[in-house]
């Protein structure tokens, strides 16, 4: 039997596009865009295990979660009961907290980058193994932090050239204010609860909020008469809201108001935002990023009272809606030596283009031309250095231009400089 990737993983290959998997260059291109504007923010890379204890997700992403009550994946060593994270805030806060971060730095901003783990069920823009690219803020109340999070999303995301982006943002409200609502709430769909979905009515009293999110239409149905929480926020809370929307209305920041918006994580407190694009066909996947406040779980985790704020966004969906063609390769240098005496005259030469920066690849093989000739244009080489017998006998080589259909000779001496005017 041939093995293939698990079900609802995929390979990401250097050259060549996969299904819905790009080559790895329309990655980095996306990497490193995130990178660069995270960076220019004031965020610093963090980078956490890929396994943590599964209670650690339970405690802080909530247990009536369809990512802890369905999608992770368990994994028992001895006594140790841990799972593969499903997203990177929670590592996040245990890395800060474990670290005590809080006693060095009064606000702190991280961001990661890597694969997640949820075992859904598969589909266009859906994954079990999948991409998350995401910032976190540590000890800054906010507005203004939450605000400049989405202006900096959105000035990403158009960077990238997206041109349909909805912003949708929410206040859930903080302590009291949740209390109230979730007393509002459950007085409201008790008297519906036989018509709910099974979902629903298993999760009404524990968790009523999960209601609102549900993607079963009998639910939506009912939702949709459901008090808001935005109509029931106190001060505080009203004080944050509003403070939030005069920042983004100033700096001219696109979105909406969505009052249903209470995303699938049990951890977050007042701001909540999405990001979505119509682009790419990705249908009820077009979620390209989703984040906000989380001011309680830094002490659920035993740190200290530390507000926390944060998103992350799935680079497999953006690839998807972006569809852009790859970016060019690096422009490279093949060396294709024939005979004894050559080839160590092109590992020397392949020596001095990579010591300047022009990435050089040597044909060891000892093949003929015509199969070295292949395996270059296979490697997509812009330039090859042809060095036969007739060209070590004179101290000189061909140099192929493979995008012009060029070729010239030129001494080995001169070799660096023209390749440096040629690429
Ligand atoms: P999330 O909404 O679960 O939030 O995921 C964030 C983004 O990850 C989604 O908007 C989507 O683009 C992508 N994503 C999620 N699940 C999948 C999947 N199965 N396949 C492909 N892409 C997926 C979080 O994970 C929070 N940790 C965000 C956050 C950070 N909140 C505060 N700080």
């Amino acid at each position: 039997m041939a093995f293939r990737t698990v079900k609802g993983m995929h390979d990401i290959l250097p050259l060549e596009g996969v299904g819905e998997m790009p080559p790895i260059a329309s990655w980095q291109r996306l990497e490193d865009a995130f990178r660069t504007s995270a960076e220019l923010h004031g965020y610093s890379e963090v980078r956490t295990p890929l396994l943590e204890q599964h209670s650690l997700f339970v405690r802080s992403i909530g247990e009536t979660t369809d990512v802890v009550e369905k999608e992770m994946y368990v994994v028992r060593r001895g006594d140790d009961q841990l799972a593969l994270r499903p997203e990177g805030t929670a590592s996040a806060a245990r890395a800060y907290v474990q670290h005590k971060v809080t006693a060095k730095q009064p606000v702190t901003r991280w961001y990661y980058l890597g694969p997640m783990y949820r075992a859904e069920r598969p589909q266009r823009g859906r994954y079990r193994q999948f991409y998350q690219a995401g910032c976190e803020i540590y000890g800054d109340p906010g507005p203004a932090c939450d605000a400049e999070l989405i202006d900096m999303l959105v000035g990403l995301f158009r960077g990238l050239g997206f041109e349909d982006l909805e912003v949708c943002v929410n206040s859930l409200g903080s302590g009291d204010t949740r209390a109230r609502y979730r007393q509002r709430l459950l007085e409201f769909l008790r008297p519906h609860a036989s018509e709910l979905s099974d979902d629903s009515q298993r999760r009404l009293e524990r968790n009523p909020f999960r209601v609102l999110d549900s993607k079963a239409k009998v639910d939506q149905e009912i939702v949709k008469d459901a008090p808001q929480i935005l109509d029931v926020l106190d001060e505080a809370d009203q004080s944050h809201w509003d403070g939030l929307r005069r920042l983004l209305d100033s700096l001219e920041v696109p979105y909406t108001v969505d009052s249903r918006l209470v995303r699938g994580l049990d951890y977050y407190t007042r701001t909540l935002f999405e990001v979505k694009s119509n682009a790419g066909n990705l249908g009820a996947q077009n979620t390209l990023c989703g984040g906000g406040r989380y001011d309680n779980m830094i002490k659920s985790l035993g740190g200290g009272n530390v507000p926390a704020i944060g998103f992350a966004m799935g680079l497999e969906r953006i690839l998807l809606a972006l569809d852009a063609p790859p970016p060019e390769l690096e422009p490279n240098v093949f060396f294709a030596p024939l005979g004894e005496a050559a080839l160590p005259c092109a590992m020397k030469l392949a020596r001095q283009l990579r010591a300047v920066g022009i990435a050089a690849q040597v044909d060891g093989r000892g093949n003929s031309m015509k199969s070295m000739l292949r395996r270059a244009n296979a490697e997509q080489a812009r330039l090859v250095v042809i060095l036969g017998e007739k060209e070590m006998d004179s101290g000189v080589a061909q140099l192929k231009d493979f995008a012009k259909h060029s070729e010239e000779q030129v001494s080995q001496d001169a070799l660096l400089p023209l390749v440096r005017e040629r690429l």
